[in-house]
């Protein structure tokens, strides 16, 4: 089989980019190691930034999500018994998130790649990359007993974290940085109406905690627990019961419980490998960084991906110009980083960190009371939050 360009991963990133490719009339394939149920079974972030809902609009996908998603214009904080709320509108010139689950808009881009035949292979086994370095890479994968080869022009790793794609770039090339956090989220989704409107995030002595949501009927919440905790180890009481702890009394009053409906547990990791490219294999979300969810930036940081990407593939295509996908890992890498700092900002500011001394805790509560206290602090807030420019 050939194509222009094989696309390693079935998630939002390699989805949303095989439809906009396919749109451009560039010939796409995507391979999923798991089956479709598997991927939408996933359950993760929710909040959009508007350049990420426009790129969604632009691959005919946005329909469900401008009906369905929820323009949010701010945030709060919680803290010391009190609550804050940050003006994501007045203080970013306007700009605000909508919250649309990622699940939803997995199954929306899915769907649109169902309309248009877009080529996509669920439990692709052994997916391989190879060749990359030279002008005819491929990539092989499994069927069964049937071993597949896929010629391509280029390569692109949306293959997640634990993908196949970053780990085929030799040791020697690759630089990796990361940061790993001494602690887990506990998440919950109910299906209860939501304590608030818009999403609190809660810093407490006994731990962090974010009210969030998916629907005014759907609800989702976080509390910050130590790595060593189990899912099962955690009744539906107890988590209603600390939930309520680390939130103020007149929050926790209003909060309507109820059973779960999935409840996992989430390490927090920062983490960004270098170069993005390496011959004709680019990488892409996941693959090449992950950040903490207490910015919810991981989405968005894909998003800002595949938004070069497909101008890079349209330039290289439709013009024969290399500039952006010669400059792509720069300044993919640019953005990515900015992310970086602004979810390690937020998960340094709100959680509480078992070896922190006295010192690190007054730091902490300054950061925040400097927050609250400076225009200047919450612009640089919430340009961050709704998302830096492209
Ligand atoms: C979520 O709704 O799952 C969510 C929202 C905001 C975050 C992280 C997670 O910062």
């Amino acid at each position: 089989m050939k194509v222009q360009v094989c696309i390693i991963g079935g998630g939002p990133s390699g989805l949303l980019l095989s439809q906009l490719l396919h749109l451009q009339g560039i010939d796409t394939i995507v391979l999923e190691k798991y089956s479709r149920d598997h991927v939408l079974a996933r359950i993760r972030a929710g909040v959009l930034e508007h350049g990420f809902a426009k790129l969604m609009r632009e691959a005919q996908c946005g329909e469900r999500m401008d009906r369905e998603g929820e323009i949010h214009h701010g945030i709060h904080i919680s803290h010391d018994g009190v609550m804050d709320r940050i003006d994501l509108s007045k203080y970013s010139g306007g700009s605000s998130v909508i919250v649309y689950g990622q699940t939803e808009l997995t199954r929306d881009l899915y769907e649109a790649r169902d309309k248009l035949g877009g080529k996509v292979i669920h439990n692709a086994a052994d997916v391989t990359p190879c060749d990359v370095k030279s002008d005819r890479p491929y990539v092989t994968y499994r069927d069964g007993d049937k071993v597949i080869r896929v010629d391509c022009e280029y390569v692109i790793g949306a293959d997640g974290f634990h993908g196949v794609s970053r780990k085929s770039i030799p040791k020697d090339v690759l630089r990796e940085y990361e940061r790993v956090y001494p602690f887990g989220w506990l998440g919950v989704l109910s299906r209860t109406k939501p304590v608030s409107a818009e999403l609190i995030y809660a810093k407490h002595e006994r731990g962090f905690a974010l009210c969030s949501l998916r629907s005014q009927v759907l609800s989702r919440y976080y509390i910050q627990v130590p790595l060593s905790d189990t899912p099962e180890g955690w009744s539906d009481d107890a988590f209603w019961g600390e939930l309520k702890h680390r939130l103020p009394g007149e929050v926790a009053a209003k909060l309507i419980t109820g059973p779960s409906i999935e409840k996992s547990i989430a390490p927090l990791r920062s983490f960004v490998a270098e170069p993005m490219r390496y011959g004709r294999l680019l990488l892409a979300g996941d693959a090449a960084h992950i950040v903490p969810p207490t910015g919810a930036r991981g989405l968005n940081s894909a998003a800002s991906d595949i938004y070069y990407l497909y101008h890079a593939m349209v330039d290289h295509y439709k013009k024969g110009d290399d500039a952006g996908l010669d400059g792509y890992s720069n300044r993919a890498l640019a953005r990515v980083w900015k992310a970086q700092r602004f979810s390690w900002w937020m998960t340094m500011l709100l959680h509480r960190f078992p070896d922190n001394i006295p010192y690190d805790n007054k730091l902490q509560d300054t950061d925040l009371a400097y927050l609250f206290s400076s225009e200047a602090a919450l612009r640089s807030f919430a340009e961050n939050y709704v998302g830096l420019p492209f």
